[in-house]
């Protein structure tokens, strides 16, 4: 209905017009039920799409995919790349940042994208296959004319590992499915033993004083409670101190190894130990209670070094030619721990804070890439490791976010 005013000579007046709308809003409910007949189709069409924003966020899952991927799409309001694709998946999509200079399987490596290079980026496997689709890059080398079959040349296939990136123009690549690493899958779980539980940290329930105009004493020093004896404790321990103890009512679980200080928790939380089994090709973690000796988190994860080379031979011989494969390498392991660690708190609902130690077995060569210790001596006879012993480490000092790691000696054989 619509109405429309008027002025005449002598009066005003309104002209009322009325139209049966009856189709109109038939149409409409028709196009509505069309769209939504639409919707419920891709919904459950037997395929899985989703779409993102430029951040990455995940904007729509159609109901077959969150199915697929075990996704409950009602609690899970914020979905990443990360959780469609997995990690290696999201970084594989994402743009990499590299140098010119660099070879594509560096500036792969580098994003923690899973590129197959069983021989470490020597140019004798020929698994690092990739196409290049946009970008200025190397010319074919005499390797990948050796190495690549005439199928491969015609298909415009290339070396990852022998073409570089000559300047700062955006490069496009395709990346062949059998060119990624295949995703590892770890047995982690297993039967448990009752052992008596004896951690190496002790944890001691404390208070302080509150202080006032009669007593400036520092937090610290007006902790009471603590036994006899001197104590030592760092600034980056101490720096967790005067919040604890204003946020819990002047009270504090203060965990020791002997008598060093390792972190001061809430009042009553539970200190936990992280574990880890470093191996050439998987990571098994757990997360443990160190007052019971319950496992309360488990996960395993591909060690994310195999990018850079499937076997051990293949990662020393990287550090031997290449002096920043040892730091690439250490970087990788020592994200891949952190990622791990992050992953068994959230399985306990816990913050990676309370974790204030850790232990690590593995082979010998795991153990020094971990620890950024040469590894040239690994790979000549005698064969003979830096340290033969276990050792005790500041695990912030290698980059992982805990207070402590305890290595074990090397395995002698790898
Ligand atoms: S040929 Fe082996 S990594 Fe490129």
């Amino acid at each position: 209905m619509s109405v429309m005013s008027g002025q005449g000579s002598a009066a005003s007046y309104r002209i009322w017009r009325i139209e049966d709308i009856s189709a109109d809003r038939a149409r409409q409910e028709q196009a509505f039920s069309r769209l939504q007949f639409i919707i419920t189709y891709l919904d459950n069409a037997p395929a899985g799409f989703f779409s993102t924003l430029s951040d990455g966020h995940v904007d729509y899952i159609n109901a077959t995919l969150a199915q697929w991927l075990g996704i409950d799409i009602a609690e899970n309001g914020s979905l990443s790349l990360r959780d469609v694709l997995g990690d290696s998946g999201a970084r594989l999509v994402s743009g990499i940042e590299a140098r010119p200079g660099d070879t594509l399987l560096e500036a792969a490596q580098d994003a923690g994208v899973a590129l197959s290079a069983v021989c470490g980026g020597v140019g004798v496997c020929s698994d690092c296959r990739v196409r290049v689709l946009q970008g200025a890059v190397s010319p074919l080398n005499a390797v990948e004319q050796e190495m690549l079959s005439a199928a491969d040349l015609a298909g415009g296939l290339r070396l990852a590992c022998q073409t570089e990136i000559v300047c700062e123009t955006p490069v496009v690549v395709d990346v062949p499915p059998d060119s990624l690493s295949a995703a590892q899958r770890s047995q982690v779980e297993g039967e448990e033993i009752p052992l008596a539980v004896a951690p190496a940290i002790q944890a001691y329930d404390l208070s302080a004083d509150p202080p006032s105009v009669d007593d400036l004493r520092g937090d610290w020093e007006r902790v009471t409670g603590l036994p006899a004896g001197e104590w030592r404790v760092s600034a980056p321990v101490l720096a967790g101190l005067p919040g604890t103890l204003r946020g819990h009512g002047w009270r504090m679980r203060m965990v020791a190894l002997g008598r060093d200080v390792v972190r001061f928790l809430p009042p009553e939380t539970t200190p936990l130990g992280f574990a880890v089994d470093v191996g050439t090709t998987g990571l098994a973690a757990y997360l443990v209670d160190l007052l019971t000796g319950a496992t309360v988190g488990i996960a395993g994860a591909t060690n994310p070094q195999i990018a850079y080379g499937e076997d051990v031979m293949a990662r020393l011989t990287l550090c031997a030619r290449d002096p920043e494969g040892l730091p690439r390498l250490q970087k990788a392991i020592i994200g891949g721990l952190n990622d791990l660690l992050r992953e068994v708190c959230a399985q306990a609902g816990v913050s990676p804070r309370c974790v204030v130690d850790a232990v690590r077995v593995g082979n010998t060569a795991m153990h020094h890439l971990l620890l950024g210790l040469p590894v040239e001596q690994l790979g000549s006879a005698p064969y003979v490791p830096a340290v033969s012993s276990a050792m005790r480490t500041p695990a912030r000092a290698l980059g992982l976010d805990l207070s402590l790691i305890h290595i074990s000696d090397p395995t002698r054989p790898y």
